[in-house]
């Protein structure tokens, strides 16, 4: 795992991208990424998710759901679109976190609204009890904020018998957007605003190749690794984000999904592996990484930004368009996916077998 962070900070330090007609090392973007310098959007890798969501005149009337705010990313992301007005519905497997993270945000922000509601994303059932709950309250919904991600170091499987950290951080959040997804439309439709799916990937989804990515084994996988397990699920995230927002450009809705990747931050994702190597990685590195607040920018920026409007099927990090990997640009790939998943679900919510 260390050497895998350690690989992953080296990629976005040196900014290597694919670019869809050959590979080059963009250096430019290493060099506006150490010293923060702002990109095409007028932030970059130092901004804050305060600082990019000031002055925003959107929020007001906002309602967006974020999953995976009892900590790290997800907790920033809620506490800085509670404090611009946005009210908030936290699904969590931890109730007591998130009541904990709720009393945080009330305390520097007393105006805000904030329901909790349990969901764990790695149980079918359970999102499906989330939504109907959800739906009954007769809110509208105009963000989706896919923030919850696991780490396994050791194969694990959810309660549905599918690899934990592919479960929980794409099945449990496809599942999800699907079940929100037409009262995202209906909230665009009548509200006449836009509705917003973010999807948190990483830039480790380019370590996935073509040969790398097949269905049936990322939901058994004959062997683990854990490093390549949740790589293909933010591959899977970025395809997902793509995905959708062709769906939705073709039906003509006010819905826009995307991708992002909020850089390097030392959060509970490696909760799995703290111990003195890590401690001592992170701390060696600690001056190139994104500070929680950070790490949270490129994902406020998405939800709230003016910018993002009509902005779709992109891929995002430090708040400016990037290029993802040849295969998380595949439509084709995208549309695939997104079909074996429907399929899975569909079957899964009546029988009890699919690759067997
Ligand atoms: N940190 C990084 O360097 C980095 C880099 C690239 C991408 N990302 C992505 O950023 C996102 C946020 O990660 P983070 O770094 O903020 O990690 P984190 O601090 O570990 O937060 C993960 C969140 O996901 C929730 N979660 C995990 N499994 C869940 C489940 N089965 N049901 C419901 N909630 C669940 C956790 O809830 P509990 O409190 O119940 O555990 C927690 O709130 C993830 O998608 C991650 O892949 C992070």
């Amino acid at each position: 795992m260390v050497k895998s962070m350690a690989r992953g900070l080296t990629k976005e330090l040196e900014g290597v991208e694919k670019v869809r007609r050959g590979r080059i090392m963009r250096y430019g973007d290493a060099v506006k990424y150490l010293m923060g310098l702002p990109g095409a959007s007028g932030y970059g890798s130092k901004s804050t998710g305060e600082e990019v969501t000031e002055g925003v005149s959107l929020s007001c009337n906002l309602t967006a759901i974020i999953t995976g705010a009892t900590s790290g990313i997800g907790a920033e992301t809620a506490r800085v679109l509670a404090k611009r007005g946005v009210k908030l519905v936290i699904p969590a497997r931890d109730i007591k976190r998130a009541v904990e993270v709720k009393k945080i945000i009330l305390r520097e922000s007393p105006q805000a609204e904030i329901i909790i509601m349990e969901m764990d994303l790695s149980s079918f059932d359970s999102i499906q009890t989330f939504c109907s709950n959800f739906i009954s309250l007769g809110l509208p919904l105009n963000i989706l904020i896919n923030n919850a991600g696991k780490y396994n170091q050791r194969l694990d499987l959810s309660g549905d018998k599918f690899e934990m950290t592919f479960a929980t951080n794409y099945l449990g959040h496809y599942l999800l957007t699907e079940l929100l997804l037409e009262k995202m439309v209906q909230t665009a439709s009548t509200t006449g605003i836009e509705g917003r799916i973010i999807n948190l990937s990483s830039v480790v989804h380019s370590w996935v190749g073509r040969g790398g990515f097949q269905f049936c084994n990322m939901l058994n996988p004959k062997e683990y690794n854990g490093t390549l397990v949740y790589a293909q699920s933010k591959l899977a995230n970025i395809l997902h984000a793509k995905e959708i927002a062709r769906q939705l450009r073709e039906r003509k809705v006010k819905v826009t999904a995307n991708a992002v990747h909020p850089g390097i931050v030392n959060t509970g994702i490696i909760r799995d592996y703290k111990g003195l190597i890590t401690d001592l990685t992170f701390f060696l590195v600690s001056r190139l990484l994104k500070s929680i607040p950070q790490g949270a920018s490129t994902t406020c920026y998405a939800a709230l930004s003016s910018q993002m409007i009509g902005v779709s099927g992109r891929y995002l990090a430090d708040c400016n368009d990037r290029i993802c990997s040849n295969l998380a640009e595949d439509e084709k790939e995208a549309q695939k996916l997104w079909e074996e998943t429907h399929a899975l679900i569909q079957k899964r919510l009546v029988s009890q077998s699919y690759c067997a």
